[in-house]
């Protein structure tokens, strides 16, 4: 028995120095100190050993399970630092190694040409304010002078959801609920999404207005022309001319229609501006009386005007962008070149 003893602890120091990695270490714990390891069959044998032998026996087979269990505790921690070694060499991150170029995200062109409309009403002192898509017939058209039936109706193919509740037209909408809700003096520009029933090169079902409404008085068309004037200048340069027409708008009179020089030929002519020198730009006015009266300001008191501008379009002139829809369909080959 104690010869056997003895082997096995040979067998074990033996052994012990091939081990070269986790895996065996498991191995060999399991082959001599597991459950059904070399030990615990020695130790099933203790008792054919006669009774006086069993105590050196036992202390034996105990020096050889300390020794067995010490250099596995031994061994698994060398191993295990190593381990931990080969991995923090794998991983070594080189910190000087150049990026690669990832792909940035960038504003959308139509959401350029809002801030910089915003921020230079902003710095004519205007307050920006929003209102609602889906919207009240009152607000986009009755309390605007065009009451149902009106002629004037036929001018913005509606979405209607219900006979009184429709996607709004035009953010002049915001016009009538500011004025309605407040007391001048009024200052505001309301930016945002409108829809009509439309769907060609220039003109998309979803497309995006820029209104400015002042209220205050003896506001006259002279402030209405300096006001507008300024504007262009700070989004166009200091060199840009503007036109004013007479045109019709229900909610202001009189009404105009403002062209600027055209930005690509500076107003000698190009396919741009089709060889006239200007581009159509926005729809302004005075405030009509009887909107003013319809929200509760007295329109002898006060009085206002107002301008409103398709940004899309002012989008395409900017970007040099053939077609409206292409703003509305991210797609990215198209974003990538006007970003
Ligand atoms: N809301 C008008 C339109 O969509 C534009 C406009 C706004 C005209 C304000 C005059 C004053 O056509």
């Amino acid at each position: 028995m104690e010869e056997k003893i003895k082997e096995l602890k040979e067998l074990a120091k033996q052994e012990i120095e091939k081990v070269t990695n986790l895996e065996e270490l498991n191995n060999y714990r399991l082959k001599f100190s597991g459950k059904q390891g070399l030990l615990t069959e020695i130790m099933r044998g203790m008792r054919e050993v006669a009774q006086e032998k069993r105590a050196a026996v036992g202390a034996l087979v105990n020096e050889v399970r300390t020794f067995v269990e010490g250099v596995i505790k031994n061994l698994e921690e060398k191993l295990n630092e190593k381990k931990l070694n080969e991995k923090l060499s794998n991983e070594k991150i080189d910190i000087t190694e150049p990026s690669k170029e990832g792909e940035y995200g960038a504003i959308h062109p139509l959401y350029k040409t809002f801030n910089k409309l915003i921020d230079a009403c902003v710095e004519l002192g205007f307050e920006v304010v929003t209102g609602p898509e889906v919207e009240v017939d009152k607000y986009n058209f009755e309390k605007l002078n065009v009451p149902k039936d009106h002629p004037a109706r036929d001018m913005q193919d509606t979405f209607y959801i219900t006979d009184d509740i429709l996607l709004r037209t035009q953010t002049s909408s915001v016009q009538a609920r500011v004025m309605e809700n407040r007391k001048p003096p009024i200052k505001i520009v309301s930016p945002g999404r409108t829809y009509r029933v439309d769907n060609d090169a220039t003109h998309s079902p979803v497309f995006h207005q820029f209104e400015g409404l002042v209220v205050d008085k003896n506001v006259s068309m002279l402030d209405l022309k300096m006001t507008l004037n300024k504007l262009i200048k700070i989004l166009f340069g200091e060199n840009t001319e503007t036109r004013f027409r007479p045109s019709f708008f229900p909610f202001t009179e009189p009404s105009v229609e403002v062209d600027v020089t055209c930005p690509y030929c500076g107003g000698t002519g190009c396919n741009l501006c089709k060889h006239t020198g200007f581009i159509e730009l926005l729809g302004a006015g005075m405030v009509n009386p009887k909107v003013l009266d319809g929200c509760g300001i007295d329109s002898k008191v006060y009085s206002g005007f107002a301008f409103g501008q398709g940004v899309d379009r002012l989008c395409m002139v900017m970007d040099k962008i053939p077609d409206m829809r292409m703003l509305f369909e991210s797609d990215m080959r198209f974003l990538n070149q006007v970003k």
